[in-house]
């Protein structure tokens, strides 16, 4: 595997391998300690957007197996402003082993794996969000089980880059998607296409409505996100008029499934598209969710540079 730019790039014998070297690595980490398998690398990090859990878990991904990182912001960049990304995806290759990117326009970060010669990993696209799918996969199959095919995933609010790679890792994991959505704020038909084409082969079943109640019917994990997401501010107001309906409230979480966990990518915006008494209360898992991004990280790197 040279990159990690989207989830629909592997099989999902490949995706479940991941899963199970990140809980490995996650065993190691809270029992017998971190191994030094990123010994003597380097992960150049572009961040074209803010970043909480991003950057911190790559970080320290890397330091915790003994390599390091760098964080290159937007300013000192200008990525394909101040340089063409082809020349800034070749310089790099000569400083550091690794590189991951969280950009506007997906084909940025396409063109930067074209040119680098070291690995390049997504970290956020207006597309996509794999490392994300990868958490959220690792999170879901820790409370449902590694046999858990036919698990149904519903996800409300806006068709947005984490609704593309959480329905393709589902897909990829034979689990059912229910998508739902308003009018005009549909996942990218892209991603719908290829998600279609896994859930052919997976025999998982791919499902999109307007309504939430109906979405939630029966549903094993509630996912929602933000209405707004990085690059979109200036709809925010008009979006604040729109999605009220898809908020993600004890009243949904009562018509799924009993056991249903609800997940949240984060950063939340509470008492918008999540309330806060079910951000905090008894079916959330959005801390161990996110949680979840350094251990699943970790697996995307170590296959990455080929150490584990
Ligand atoms: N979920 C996520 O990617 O968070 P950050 O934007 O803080 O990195
Ligand atoms: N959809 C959100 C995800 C943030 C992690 C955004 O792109 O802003």
């Amino acid at each position: 595997m040279k990159d990690f730019l989207a989830i629909s790039d592997y099989s999902s014998d490949e995706i479940q391998d991941l899963l199970d070297l990140a809980v490995k690595l996650k065993k190691q980490y809270f029992k017998k300690g971190n191994k030094p398998i990123f010994k003597g690398k380097v992960l150049g990090m572009i961040f074209q957007k803010p970043s909480l859990r991003t950057r911190i878990s790559f970080d320290m991904a890397m330091r915790h197996c003994g390599g390091d990182a760098l964080y290159l912001s937007p300013s000192e960049i200008g990525l394909g402003k101040r340089e063409s990304i082809a020349d800034v995806a070749r310089v790099l290759s000569g400083y550091v082993q690794g590189l991951m990117a969280r950009v506007f326009e997906h084909e940025h970060v396409l063109e930067l794996a074209k040119w680098s010669e070291i690995p390049v990993v997504n970290g956020l696209s207006d597309y996509n969000h794999p490392c994300q799918g990868m958490a959220d996969a690792l999170t879901i199959q820790e409370k449902f089980g590694k046999k858990s095919r036919g698990l149904n995933v519903s996800y409300v609010g806006d068709g947005n880059n984490v609704t593309t790679s959480l329905m393709h890792v589902s897909a990829q994991l034979g689990w059912n998607v229910t998508v739902a959505t308003p009018e005009g704020y549909d996942v990218n038909p892209k991603a719908i296409e290829i998600a279609q084409k896994i859930a052919k082969k997976t025999k998982s079943k791919l499902t999109f409505v307007r309504d939430p109640h109906e979405a939630v019917k029966g549903a094993h994990v509630i996912y929602t996100d933000t209405w707004t997401s990085m690059g979109q501010e200036e709809e925010t107001a008009k979006r604040e008029k729109i999605f009220p309906p898809y908020q993600v409230n004890a009243k949904l979480v009562s018509e799924a499934s009993k056991d249903v966990i609800v997940m949240h990518c984060l950063p939340a915006h509470r008492n918008q598209e999540l309330t806060d008494d079910v951000a905090d209360g008894k079916h959330s898992v959005i801390f161990p969710q996110a949680h979840n991004r350094l251990h699943a990280q970790k697996a995307i790197l170590a296959r990455l540079f080929d150490v584990a």
